[in-house]
């Protein structure tokens, strides 16, 4: 946690209690120790689909489909949302909980190589979500920026690395800290970094 305990339980308290399908998934992820992002960062993603009108969005790294459920139920009926993973298993759970959270309908299961995944489906993306291992980052901005339409965005998970960012020592630290620095030198995005929970870089294609 990057803000002091107290503010992120104010913050955190100042949210209503998720709907039964997503607390269950928080209580889940919890148990097994899958780094989903929660409800604060959950909202912020929901948000940024709703004020950007975004319908067709990609995500990079979904394990068992938490944020994808928060982007395929802001971006409504009809829109196309990519979940991506690594895992076989993970991506059979998620279609489980899509089901039981009434969102399978534009939920789109891609198995394998995220970045492979996205390269192969044609088309421009009113948002990416990224979230892959750090070592993915700097490719993502090397592939993602060009197939965004012009006011849309690529919003990236743990853009604080844990406070590593403030000494980078190892390569997820060092691929984190470049990707901010690129991203907020990049003359085709404009860029912020919003401190809540591990920090979400949030770029838009201008
Ligand atoms: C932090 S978790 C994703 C959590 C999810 N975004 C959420 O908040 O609910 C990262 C996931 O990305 C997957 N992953 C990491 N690198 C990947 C890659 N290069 N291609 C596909 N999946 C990858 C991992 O298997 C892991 O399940």
């Amino acid at each position: 946690m990057i803000l002091s305990p107290e503010i992120e339980r104010y913050i955190r308290e100042l949210h209503p209690t998720s709907d039964a399908v997503l607390a269950e998934m928080e209580a889940e992820a919890g148990r097994r120790g899958i780094p989903i992002v929660g409800p604060v960062v959950g909202r912020l993603l929901a948000l940024l689909v709703m004020v950007s009108g975004s319908r067709r969005i990609f995500e990079l790294g979904s394990a068992i489909g938490y944020s994808t459920i928060w982007l395929a139920r802001a971006a409504g009926a009809g829109a196309e949302v990519h979940y991506t993973d690594l895992s076989e298993a993970k991506a059979r759970e998620a279609q489980g909980w899509f089901e039981r959270a009434g969102v399978a309908d534009r939920i789109r299961i891609h198995v394998g190589e995220a970045l492979e995944a996205f390269r192969s489906t044609s088309g421009e993306f009113d948002l990416v979500f990224n979230d892959l291992d750090k070592e993915s980052y700097l490719q993502v901005l090397e592939t993602v920026p060009s197939r965004l339409r012009p006011g849309g965005l690529l919003v990236s998970d743990n853009a604080l690395w844990h406070e590593r960012v403030l000494a980078p020592a190892d390569a997820p630290s060092r691929a984190v800290v470049e990707f901010n620095r690129r991203s907020f030198g990049a003359e085709d995005l404009l860029t912020t970094l919003v401190p809540l929970r591990d920090g979400v870089l949030i770029s838009v294609k201008r």
